[in-house]
């Protein structure tokens, strides 16, 4: 069955509703403790007792406002009618290792997609309260401002952000690619939380931000954040961003960090 579909801006709405309180469940239970719960792809890409309630809280939560779409979240995985035309893609803590050794910044990530394409997101720094928002075609916002990325147009100057997979012989690859870029930039950024690198760019507090190996709930929300910004999205030569690469930058800065990281083959190896 059809089900009609919502204006981006009401599943926006309901994105908000949902991640705020998350937010705060992620937070009390930080203040209250942390451990590891399990281990995933590798012994060192963690999922803490605190992932897991804060997505649960989240799907309940949808379940109850949005009840027919489907939910894709990074502890449990897919889940509801796969007839559904809204899909839900959450990171309930993104920026997990930072939250296990009680660095304060690690975020929920909401993405609403509709028919395949990602058009409302939330971002919600947990620890802060600092929440960055967007719409497809409607802009980028944090605290009511509208958000234009960074004005930088040399890369020899810009600040650029990435991360790192868990796999040993991915971060071997990235490692050499890192190797590559960090004399033609000004300066490299490893925060710990994708989704936070993508809003912090849409803000221009960074200039640009490039990591291959991103899941798509570290990527939606963020990722649409940065567009709405205006910031170009991609992977290399055309392609989409997604696992292989993901670069956000300004329009003048785009070209330039693309075409080294295309000469460092950074959407390459494992
Ligand atoms: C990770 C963070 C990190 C990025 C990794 C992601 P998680 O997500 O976003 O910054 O470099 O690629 O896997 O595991 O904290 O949800």
């Amino acid at each position: 069955m059809q089900h009609s579909v919502p204006d981006p801006r009401e599943l926006l709405e309901i994105a908000v509703r949902v991640a705020r309180p998350a937010a705060q469940t992620a937070a009390r239970m930080r203040a209250e403790g942390v451990a590891v719960a399990a281990t995933k792809s590798t012994a060192t890409d963690v999922v803490t007792a605190a992932d897991r309630a804060v997505e649960r809280q989240v799907v309940e939560a949808l379940r109850v406002l949005r009840p027919d779409d489907a939910v894709l979240g990074e502890e449990y995985g897919d889940g509801g009618v796969d007839t559904a035309r809204v899909r839900w893609i959450l990171d309930p803590i993104d920026g997990t290792v930072n939250y296990l050794y009680g660095i304060d910044y690690y975020a929920v990530s909401l993405a609403a997609e509709v028919d395949g394409e990602v058009v409302a997101g939330v971002v919600r720094d947990a620890a802060r309260g600092d929440e960055w928002t967007a719409t497809r075609g409607g802009g980028a916002f944090r605290a009511g401002r509208r958000l234009t990325g960074s004005t930088e147009t040399d890369l020899g100057r810009a600040l650029v952000a990435t991360g790192f997979g868990y796999d040993r012989d991915r971060r071997a690859h990235q490692g050499r690619v890192l190797a590559g870029m960090i004399s033609h930039v000004r300066d490299i950024r490893r925060t710990g939380s994708a989704a936070l690198d993508l809003c912090r760019v849409a803000e221009g507090v960074m200039d640009a931000y490039y990591e291959k190996g991103l899941a798509a709930w570290d990527l939606a929300a963020g990722g649409l954040v940065a567009q709405e910004a205006g910031l170009l999205v991609s992977g290399l030569n055309g392609a989409p961003a997604g696992p292989d690469l993901v670069i956000a930058a300004p329009p003048a800065l785009y070209r330039p960090l693309h075409d080294r990281l295309a000469d460092l083959d950074a959407a390459g190896g494992p």
